[in-house]
């Protein structure tokens, strides 16, 4: 963290397009744009299981090993914030095994590494409906927020539960609440209003969002918030998943131009306003 400053704009979630990293600097001799906000939908498990004729629970027990590698990775490079889908509300259309797996593999996780992250300076956070899932797993969640609430090195956000559509309907909810109770006026409901009422943890947009396992969907998650991100598809399977993959995407995103619908300058230059 000490590499990069965190820059984001908190109120707003769009980040600067170029920042620098110096990690990132040697070892491209050049300077590239750096995301502030990496967002990982780790896909292909079950297939990386099943082509070794072992059970999909495995594949993702492999996968939390990539986690552990990823996490470390994006730390090192000075990433501020990394948000990990981990497990979808439509993760419930599985085998109830499976679920019982999954959900047991991220507790599982948080309990035997919560307190290296914490001693790490990573600070936890977790988005995803809390209703209907154990207490105790509610709980343990609760517990690693505030254990590490202070912490600043890194903010690695789970997306657990986590559905965009439930968010985005829940929002919408909470909104239509305040102006049935007049405390808000509808009139004053715009885009800025409506993005602050998401539940942001004080995380900016996510400025590069990568999908591993080769699929080319983003599957119900972070669909306001990814708006303007880069969109990065790599077709490996999670649990192959390398720190070098890592440092492609980064390096593609920094080729990238961002211009949130705007122009760039070279466009700009080239309007003549007498023509
Ligand atoms: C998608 O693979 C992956 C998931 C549904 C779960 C991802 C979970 C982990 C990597 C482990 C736990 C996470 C944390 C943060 C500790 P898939 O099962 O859909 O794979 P497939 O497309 O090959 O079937």
């Amino acid at each position: 963290m000490d590499i990069q400053t965190k820059i984001a704009d908190k109120q707003t979630g769009k980040t600067p397009a170029k920042t620098v990293d110096k990690a990132v600097h040697k070892k491209t001799a050049q300077p590239i744009a750096m995301p502030s906000h990496i967002a990982i939908i780790m896909d292909g498990n079950g297939r990386w299981a099943e082509r070794r004729g072992l059970a999909r629970t495995q594949g993702h027990k492999h996968g939390v090993e990539t986690v552990r590698k990823i996490v470390e990775a994006a730390g090192q490079r000075g990433i501020p914030y990394l948000t990990l889908y981990a497990f979808s509300s439509e993760n419930h259309k599985r085998p109830e095994e499976e679920v019982n797996f999954l959900m047991g593999l991220v507790c599982d996780y948080v309990e035997r590494d919560l307190e290296r992250l914490h001693t790490e300076n990573v600070c936890i956070k977790v988005i995803g409906c809390r209703d209907g899932i154990e207490a105790r797993i509610r709980k343990l969640i609760e517990h690693a927020e505030q254990l590490t609430a202070n912490n600043q090195a890194m903010t690695l956000q789970v997306a657990f539960n986590y559905g965009s559509w439930q968010e985005i309907a829940t929002t919408a909810r909470k909104l239509a609440e305040q102006v049935a109770a007049g405390q808000l006026q509808a009139a004053d409901i715009d885009s800025d209003l409506f993005d602050r009422a998401l539940t942001r943890n004080g995380l900016p947009h996510p400025d590069l969002i990568i999908r591993t396992g080769g699929e080319y969907r983003l599957s119900n998650f972070l669909l306001w918030q990814s708006a303007y991100a880069e969109l990065i598809f790599q077709p490996i399977l999670w649990p192959d998943y390398t720190e070098e993959d890592l440092q492609k995407a980064i390096v593609e995103y920094g080729r990238r131009e961002r211009r949130y619908g705007g122009l760039n300058n070279a466009t700009v230059q080239t309007i003549n306003p007498l023509e």
